[in-house]
């Protein structure tokens, strides 16, 4: 397994360009992120273990290629994670959705959950973890400790952009997950803002200030 993809395709980051200007528009960030959600999907999924099955065709029968196992496991970290969803689900409408909802506790500064609704079986299923921007990486790690402590075994995690503090925690704390992302930027500011990222990601797909 790669411990970290970076997603490095012109369509990605031309979108990703548009979506980190300032002055782009909430209608425009919410579209061009539902094209790259669509293309960062194609990359996570890249690898998926494979099988035949048995079909007919007008001509004659095949053994076709089919993807194996239990449907995967989309996991969304409220509240920006949905806008990553969204774009996922129109590739890959069958697949099972868990959210988790987390803040951060101003006094300890450290996760707290405060919604957790999971898809069954995640033992034998991949799990595709959500969430736009891995910052500190402490919602996202906590989010996946949560999975493992459900049964999840097989678990990715899909952002749009991180920053190497993020990667370092969550590659410390879970070394298993391979993260894919369209971008390592720079680092966090004092506020935990990737930079030169593209401000707060949830702000920006729903029109929120
Ligand atoms: N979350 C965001 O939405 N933006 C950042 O830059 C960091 C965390």
């Amino acid at each position: 397994m790669e411990p970290l993809i970076v997603v490095s395709h012109p369509l990605v980051q031309h979108k990703l360009t548009l979506m980190r200007e300032k002055d782009t528009s909430t209608a425009s960030f919410r579209q061009l992120l539902r094209e790259i959600s669509l293309l960062l999907a194609y990359e996570v999924t890249r690898n998926l273990p494979m099988t035949t099955k048995s079909i007919e065709t007008p001509l004659c029968p095949m053994e076709a290629p089919a993807i194996d196992g239990k449907k995967l496991a989309l996991v969304s970290i409220l509240r920006a994670g949905n806008g990553l969803l969204d774009g996922i689900l129109e590739l890959i409408p069958a697949a099972r959705v868990g959210f988790v909802g987390m803040y951060r506790d101003p006094e300890t500064l450290q996760p707290v959950q405060y919604y957790c609704k999971l898809p069954d079986h995640l033992d034998e299923r991949i799990s595709i973890v959500v969430d736009p921007m891995l910052a500190t990486g402490n919602s996202s790690a906590a989010a996946v400790s949560l999975l493992k402590e459900k049964g999840a075994k097989n678990i990715r995690f899909l952002c749009l952009l991180a920053a190497p503090e993020g990667i370092k925690h969550m590659q410390e704390v879970h070394p298993d997950v391979q993260i894919v992302t369209a971008s390592v930027d720079s680092h966090l500011n004092d506020h935990g803002y990737i930079v030169p990222g593209l401000g707060d990601a949830g702000d920006r797909m729903f029109g929120t200030k």
